[in-house]
């Protein structure tokens, strides 16, 4: 039996999987990015976590038919060029050649929200539909655009939706793209802890000055409990991604959006903040729009990474 391994590489994490021919994922793995030293460890990890797994599997190497990998950053597919990961620190650097030297095998990159977007679309929240868009939540702000069941790639850098331009002028601050102003920057994990520490160091009043690291389940938690500084900031990451969604809308038109991301954990509170934004920013005649989660968790990105040599 052919074997797919599929690659997510996350800002903290590389989950690797192994997926049978009719993409259920057999074997899974985690382990730390390592993103502190730097890029050529996090190939290098890659490459160890990948091997590690195929070795203590059922399976041996010359089963493995096909590796997909998931990267976050705006890349040349084609060449398997990431010209700039802005979380990760990889600049014009050959990802899909430094895997391929390292694995021996022929490796296959997209853009890790595409490939989570993709998973998703097959076996998750999208199942059934030809037309849905994706948005992750996590380190950064993905975007994923499935058209016709596809991943729509433009001409290579299509679905950067976090970094569409969308805070106004003066409350924009610097995103990781060098933009200012992007989505990411407030959207994200990473947004949604800085707005937090900045709203502690201002002396607003907030549970969250208790806490010595805060992170971006204490934020949402604390809205939970009616923390008003909290509730502000959950406001204002759900406000700027129901517009994002809403200039989404009038562009493609998707059947559903799906939300993923460790912040999509925050669940109920997160969504209905999100519905009700978008329907109060979405032109009447776009009616009402699904905005789900994603469902595949943890698993889409190396479920849709595999599939990339799997059912294209
Ligand atoms: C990157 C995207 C990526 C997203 C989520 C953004 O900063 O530009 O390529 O999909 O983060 O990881
Ligand atoms: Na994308
Ligand atoms: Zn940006």
């Amino acid at each position: 039996e052919k074997i797919y391994i599929g690659v997510d590489l996350g800002g903290t994490t590389v989950k690797v999987g192994i997926c049978n021919p009719a993409g259920d994922l057999m074997h899974k793995f985690e382990g730390p990015t390592g993103v502190e030293h730097g890029t050529e460890a996090i190939i290098d990890n890659i490459v160890k976590y990948v091997k590690e797994l195929v070795a203590e599997s059922a399976y041996s190497w010359e089963q493995v038919e096909g590796i997909g990998a998931g990267i976050p950053g705006f890349m040349d597919m084609e060449s398997g060029v990431v010209k700039l990961s802005p979380n990760l620190g990889f600049r014009d650097t050959p990802v899909k050649q430094m895997l391929e030297d390292r694995l021996g095998k022929q490796v296959t990159i997209n853009n890790d929200a595409n490939v989570a977007a993709l998973g998703e679309a097959w076996a998750g929240a999208g199942k059934g539909l030809k037309n849905v868009v994706c948005f992750t939540l996590g380190t950064g702000v993905g975007g994923g655009i499935i058209i016709d069941g596809k991943i729509y790639e433009g001409s290579g850098m299509a679905g950067e939706l976090g970094h569409m331009a969308i805070i106004p002028d003066l409350e924009a601050i610097q995103c990781n793209c060098g933009q200012r102003g992007c989505l990411e920057t407030v959207s994200s994990a990473t947004g949604i802890i800085r707005m937090a520490v900045d709203a502690v160091k201002r002396g607003d009043r907030t549970s969250l000055s208790s806490l010595e690291f805060i992170t971006a389940k204490d934020v949402f938690d604390a809205a939970k409990q009616g923390d008003d500084a909290a509730i502000r900031i959950v406001q204002r990451a759900s406000f700027y991604l129901g517009k994002a969604m809403v200039l989404t809308s009038v562009i493609l038109n998707p059947q559903r959006y799906i939300i993923g991301g460790g912040v999509s954990k925050a669940g109920d509170f997160l969504f209905q903040a999100l519905r009700e934004h978008y329907k109060t920013m979405a032109p009447p005649t776009f009616g009402d729009m699904e905005i789900v989660p994603a469902v595949l968790g943890n698993d889409a990105g190396m479920i849709g990474a595999a599939g990339l040599n799997l059912r294209s």
